[in-house]
């Protein structure tokens, strides 16, 4: 064994040991892992959490950026040498990870491996929610949840290409003012104010057309507030619980809302292989002349992992935490 990758102990600690090596087969990569990053999901896995789905690697990382060092015996597109990215459904925090051939994005000259690392799950999932599932048009108001994070600080760029005006939350001055520079129209510090009456002022008491909900339970009464008419709920995350103790259906009859739940990690690999080329479509040219940018708060060494998935628990990071695989 000459592969290195993130393993985790019985305490839930994370270190880095050896593991079995990979071959790609006829239609995959093997691609020398520059960079990955982290991401809220990672941090549940560690924890027993979040199991990956069924046939996936066991090791974290949902996305990384690297160099081909293999290519399967089918694949005509890659050679040896090229820069990659893509998104994952596991394996990311390792030396080497094999992906199916069609998931890559092709580096542009411009990127550094950190800032394509931190692409993959925060656009494409942003992406999903907001453009293939929500259906945000220009003109529309869209309200973002805990904006400030890996998610968020893409789906405010996309809102922002969009054409869209965004509402977003977060609970610091320093993560409201960032998401304005991103291009957010307004910002509310959950922790201060009643978001539902500022996004009823902001609306003039029409309710947003979109919420970009990471919150859930806790979130469920405001949300109810400020969704206006047909509005659609795209439920990706449920950081403020699952579980609401009272629930009055009549808003979803009175409003025709769509309630959308939503993971991508579960998808199939054709449907994330779809849904890669429709993003790079509309966002390969914004990067390269960057329109939209990968947030990035800090980079690690991946040695330092453990570090870093504390700055996230404390819910510290603006944008993306990276970690650098030597
Ligand atoms: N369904 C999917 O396919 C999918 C894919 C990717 C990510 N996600 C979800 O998207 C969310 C963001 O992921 P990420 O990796 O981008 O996160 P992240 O960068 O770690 O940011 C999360 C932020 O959420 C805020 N937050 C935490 N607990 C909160 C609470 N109880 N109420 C309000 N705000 C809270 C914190 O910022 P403040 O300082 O502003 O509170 C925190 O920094 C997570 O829930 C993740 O599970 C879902």
């Amino acid at each position: 064994m000459k592969l290195k990758a993130v393993l985790i102990d019985e305490n839930q600690d994370l270190y880095v040991d050896y593991v079995e090596d990979l071959c790609p087969k006829e239609n995959e990569l093997l691609v020398k892992v520059k960079a990955t990053a982290i991401n809220r999901a990672d941090l549940l896995q560690r924890k027993g959490n979040y199991p990956p789905p069924a046939g996936e690697s066991t090791i974290l990382g949902l996305e990384m950026s690297g160099v081909v060092e293999k290519v399967g015996s089918n694949v005509i597109e890659w050679k040896e040498g090229d820069r990659v990215y893509a998104l994952l459904a596991g394996g990311g925090y390792a030396e080497e990870v094999v992906i199916p051939a069609d998931m890559a994005m092709k580096l542009p000259d411009t990127m550094s491996f950190e800032q394509a690392a931190a692409i993959p799950e925060a656009f494409l999932t942003a992406y999903l929610n907001l453009v293939e599932l929500g259906g945000l048009t220009s003109g529309e108001h869209a309200l973002i949840h805990a904006a400030a994070s890996g998610v968020g600080t893409a789906a405010i760029q996309i809102a922002r290409e969009l054409g869209a005006t965004s509402i977003v939350t977060a609970g610091s001055l320093e993560k409201l003012n960032r998401c304005l520079s991103l291009g957010a129209n307004y910002a509310i510090n959950y922790k201060e104010e009643n978001f539902a009456e500022k996004v009823q002022e902001i609306t003039n008491n029409s309710g947003v057309d979109l919420i970009l909900d990471f919150i859930g339970a806790s979130y469920w009464e405001a949300n109810i507030e400020s969704i206006g008419l047909d509005g659609r709920w795209v439920f990706v995350g449920s950081l403020g619980g699952r579980e609401v103790s009272s629930m009055n259906l009549g808003p979803f009859l009175q409003k025709r809302l769509h309630f959308i739940g939503s993971t991508l990690r579960s998808r199939t690999n054709p449907y994330k292989i779809a849904l890669t080329r429709k993003f790079e479509a509309f966002a390969k040219e914004k990067f390269i002349q960057g329109t939209l940018t990968p947030v990035i708060d800090r980079v690690y060494d991946w040695h330092n992992v453990m570090e870093a998935h504390s700055y996230m628990d404390r819910n510290l990071n603006i944008g993306k935490i990276v970690l650098k695989i030597d």
